[in-house]
């Protein structure tokens, strides 16, 4: 390995890159450590339910957040998926809680989101008295806060008009419509209709705000590069990969993703050369390429050594940056591939900005008075789930006032 670093002042500059991000993993860890219990005991007029599909906050939550994330029939189909389910899931958690040891032991991603809900509700109570008090609740998929038990505090709570506020920016059947569909299923299983009034954010690819965020962070991370570098960068846009199938369902989210990208680039004045790659793929079928980690190759065998990654389709940290970014293409892939500087925009985390993104959309979303975009009334032009027909019809009927 250490045959491919070509000179001493690489070997440096690669150590450097390499701290800053050891570093990163630690405070991030500590940040999780110190998650505090936030919300008081108000009486809200107006939830917002965060929905993602979460992280394990601990190595024992692994086996349970894999189990439900193989047995989702809208994320995954697997042939006899009851019994296959838990069994991938029980073979992959030492695997997974190797890749969580190594980034603190868990995932940040429910302290991020509670910061993130926090300063959202803050700005919220101030910028509409009318809809206030406001009150944000976690809804993850696949861990506890989980979206059901969500509800029912909601619920609990005597909310009277709910937000579903997916945090994915792109939407995906495979993620937000999943998060939907747990949401209709929910109701679908009770005798009684819901008592709040629903309307739902369902994307937000091209929010100002949210690319301001990014552009932020790109620019805060070119400029960490050495000065006669800068102009050499390659920035790659990273998303989390789809299967085909997914895709040629018609799924929207590579076509969102675009757009995102495209924005950041033209607020950044196309200040360098870029590419939008795809992670995270996993098993023999096809997925929607090219992958980040066959491009950072192909980069440099091309002479492109310097390389910016930017995480496009998740807000907050996860496994996917901390691990799979940071560790295995920032460090071992990178040093591999005798990358000169390999350097990962900061995720939106705490960005005070990023929580005045989330509160300018509840806002703007309230005052819309639609219980959804247009764009979420269609379904995938080659989707077999009646679920989906459904869950849409479940938001767009809803009546608001
Ligand atoms: S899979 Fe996209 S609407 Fe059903």
């Amino acid at each position: 390995m250490m045959a491919v670093l070509g000179s001493a002042g690489r070997l440096i500059q690669f150590a450097r890159s390499s701290v800053s991000l050891s570093v990163r993993r630690r405070s991030t860890a500590a940040a999780f450590a110190q998650t505090p219990d936030i919300q008081d005991n108000r009486k809200p007029k107006t939830g917002i339910l965060m929905l993602n599909m979460g992280g394990p906050e601990k190595l024992s939550d692994v086996h349970d957040f894999l189990r439900r994330l193989f047995m989702d029939t809208d994320l995954i189909q697997l042939p006899v998926q009851k019994q296959l389910g838990p069994l991938i899931a029980r073979r992959r958690t030492p695997k997974i809680q190797e890749q969580y040891s190594k980034i603190g032991g868990g995932s940040p991603i429910k302290h991020w989101t509670s910061m993130q809900g926090e300063g959202m509700v803050k700005l919220l109570d101030e910028i509409s008295p009318d809809t206030a008090p406001h009150k944000f609740y976690i809804g993850f998929r696949y861990v506890h806060p989980l979206t059901e038990e969500a509800i029912e505090e909601m619920e609990k709570d005597g909310v009277e008009r709910a937000v579903a506020f997916t945090q994915y920016p792109q939407y995906s059947c495979s993620t937000t419509g999943s998060s939907l569909n747990a949401i209709y299923r929910y109701y679908s299983n009770r005798v009684d209709s819901p008592k709040m009034r629903w309307s739902v954010i369902d994307r937000w690819p091209t929010h100002p705000l949210l690319v301001e965020c990014f552009a932020e962070h790109v620019k805060n991370e070119l400029l960490k590069f050495p000065e006669d570098k800068r102009d050499d960068v390659v920035i790659l846009f990273s998303a989390h990969s789809l299967p085909m199938a997914v895709v040629n369902r018609g799924d929207p989210y590579p076509q969102e993703v675009g757009a995102t990208v495209q924005r950041v680039m033209e607020r950044l004045g196309h200040c360098n050369p870029y590419r939008l790659v795809w992670q995270s793929r996993v098993g023999p079928m096809q997925w929607l390429g090219p992958q980040t980690d066959d491009v950072i190759k192909g980069l440099c065998e091309r002479g492109k050594k310097n390389i910016l990654l930017v995480p496009i389709a998740f807000t907050s940290d996860h496994i996917e940056t901390l691990h799979e970014l940071d560790i295995e293409y920032g460090q071992v892939l990178g040093q591999e591939c005798g990358v000169e500087n390999i350097r990962r925009a900061e995720s939106l985390n705490g960005n005070p900005l990023f929580m005045q993104a989330l509160a300018d959309l509840v806002n703007s979303h309230l005052k819309s008075n639609m219980s959804c975009s247009r764009q979420l009334t269609l379904r995938c032009p080659m989707c077999t789930n009646p679920t989906c027909g459904e869950t849409k019809a479940f938001f767009a009927n809803q009546t608001l006032s």
